[in-house]
């Protein structure tokens, strides 16, 4: 029976372009494993939008004298266009400005509030005189109590990764102009956390697959003891709250951003004319639920939306919550330019998205952090997937095409290489899938590249171009093995580099690409029929020239 996944990828703030960083550390494991789960047959929701709310709209619209929703829809957009450019496959890509959305926030909040784990409380907030108004979180910045770091935030320490409160913070200031701030009282909604202390250990204790990084940071706050949070601010940019005495605030961003996977799935139902198919995710108990982010939104992935989920009741929680490390630009030529970044947009106008995804499937920072460089882009690109997989790909299409009448020769008898060139797919099958399943995208993306080299070195030893010439049948059997490997490199690479995949596809089974592709054929050796025809090929990869690597970091640190 199918699986029911649902891929939630962490809403991006979108406050500014995509940078490699953000796609590395989510969208590109969320979009591997959905097209895996896709591909092995199971029903696979990846859903996810823009996080329009929140401060750093409004400190980007205050920047530029405009507001925060022009701000937001601005950049949305260019987001939405990244993600279809990089090939990432969601269901549905929305926002958080919606009314489909703020229905499901105001459903959310009245039914936990009914049950108790919403009071008001009256509070001291930070409160700037000059400006005559609350700062949020966002707005102010001073001491970390847990560890000293001097700019930490009203909401999180950016060093140590802890949630804050305001009040936590030691020599509180206005960001803006480092002004002094007083505190002074408004009433807010509390999110009463400490009533889910024993239900969240006791669910954390059991989820022992999750990544060590991921347990230790939630192990770690629930020892501290969980407290209450408010969930309002006294802001006009926001979901807005349904209680009298509220039309001036906001619920608190996080609050209703990750409230976002549930309102975007039932969106997503809805807009396939199948309103109830969201159940299958988040009420069948067998649903399963993965969420994908950076490690700094870990705490409201592992706490405060399982503890909103606890407290609404018959919601599945998070099956697991798939953190990554920070990727950073390397080099030594960036050292100058930290705080620089790589944008999406802006790479996508002259590089393809397949080299891409790659290098970053092969560096991502999945227990520690990682480097991008430009360098290595380039021997990833050049010696990989040029020199090895596209390779070979190319020579044995050409071969066949130029001998056999574009036509699947027929095999002889099979040899021992012969058989471990099989073998070997079946390998790559087993491991690939082991290993994205565990979510070891690095592991999984070797193992398809073992497969690769193996089907080059397995030419390169065969030589089917030279013994065409005297024996055409043992030319044929290894042109007959090579095409079988290259069927089955089209399934294992088809979850990282989805277009070479299909690529690989119309050349390969192109009697029947219009009515069948990768997704189609499943997780298997697709056997290669004799006799079929087969495309003259087109190359895969295109070769760099060893100069973009001057030119780009030239380019970043602004030459
Ligand atoms: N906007 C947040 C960030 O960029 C992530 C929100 S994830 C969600 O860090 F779950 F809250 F939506
Ligand atoms: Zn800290």
């Amino acid at each position: 029976m199918s699986r029911k996944i649902l891929v939630a990828v962490a809403w991006p703030y979108v406050n500014g372009e995509p940078h490699l960083g953000h796609i590395a550390g989510m969208n590109v494991p969320a979009d591997i494993f959905a097209r895996f789960h896709r591909i092995i047959g199971n029903e696979v929701a990846m859903v996810s939008g823009s996080d329009m709310h929140g401060t750093p709209m409004m400190l980007r619209a205050e920047e530029e004298g405009t507001t925060p929703e022009a701000v937001a829809g601005r950049f949305h957009e260019i987001w939405a266009k990244s993600h279809a450019d990089m090939g990432f496959s969601f269901d549905l890509y929305t926002h958080t400005h919606t009314d489909q959305h703020r229905d499901v926030v105001h459903d959310l909040f009245n039914t936990i509030k009914e049950k108790g784990f919403l009071v008001e409380e009256t509070q001291s907030m930070p409160f700037s005189e000059s400006q005559q108004r609350y700062l949020s979180d966002r707005f102010v910045e001073g001491t970390c109590p847990h560890c000293d770091f001097e700019s930490a935030r009203g909401d999180q320490c950016d060093n140590c990764g802890r949630t804050l409160d305001a009040e936590d913070l030691i020599d509180i200031r206005s960001k803006r102009d480092g002004s002094q701030l007083i505190f002074k009282d408004t009433t807010h909604q509390m999110f009463t956390l400490g009533s889910f202390q024993e239900q969240l250990e006791e669910w954390v204790a059991s989820r022992t697959d999750w990544r060590q990084n991921v347990r230790n940071q939630t192990l770690g706050m629930l020892r501290e003891g969980l407290r209450s949070r408010a969930m309002t601010r006294d802001i006009d940019w926001g979901v807005t709250v349904p209680l009298e005495g509220y039309e001036n605030k906001r619920f608190y961003v996080w609050f209703e951003a990750v409230m976002g996977y549930l309102s975007a799935t039932k969106a997503w139902a809805e807009n396939q004319g199948t309103p109830d198919e969201w159940k299958k995710f988040w009420v069948d108990p067998d649903g399963e639920t993965y969420y994908f982010q950076g490690k700094d939104n870990v705490p409201f992935h592992t706490i405060i939306w399982p503890a909103i989920l606890m407290g609404y009741g018959g919601l599945n929680l998070p099956t697991d919550v798939v953190a990554n490390e920070y990727l950073n630009l390397g080099g030594a030529d960036f050292s100058k330019s930290r705080g620089n970044a790589v944008w999406v947009p802006d790479f996508l106008s002259r590089y393809e998205a397949d080299p891409l995804r790659y290098y970053l499937a092969s560096i991502m920072p999945e227990s520690s952090d990682s480097e991008f460089t430009w360098a290595g882009f380039h021997a990833a690109n050049n010696n990989e997937l040029v020199a090895t997989f596209g390779n070979f790909v190319h020579r044995v299409l050409t071969i066949t095409t130029r001998n056999f009448d574009d036509a699947v020769p027929t095999p002889g008898d099979l040899d021992n290489d012969d058989k471990a060139a099989l073998e070997a797919c079946d390998v790559a099958l087993k491991e690939v899938a082991e290993a994205v399943e565990a979510r070891r995208f690095r592991d999984g993306l070797r193992a398809a590249m073992r497969l690769a080299r193996h089907g080059n070195q397995y030419v390169d030893a065969k030589e089917p171009w030279k013994v065409v010439k005297t024996d055409k049948e043992a030319a044929g059997t290894a042109l007959w093995v090579g095409l079988n490997v290259i069927s089955t490199l089209r399934t294992v690479f088809y979850p990282y580099l989805p277009t070479s995949a299909e690529k690989i596809h119309s050349m390969l089974f192109s009697a029947d690409a219009e009515d069948s592709n990768v997704l189609a054929d499943g997780w298997k050796r697709r056997e290669i029929v004799p006799g079929a025809p087969i495309e003259k090929p087109t190359p895969l990869f295109r070769k760099l020239d060893d100069s973009i690597i001057e030119e780009e970091n030239a380019r970043l640190s602004g030459e």
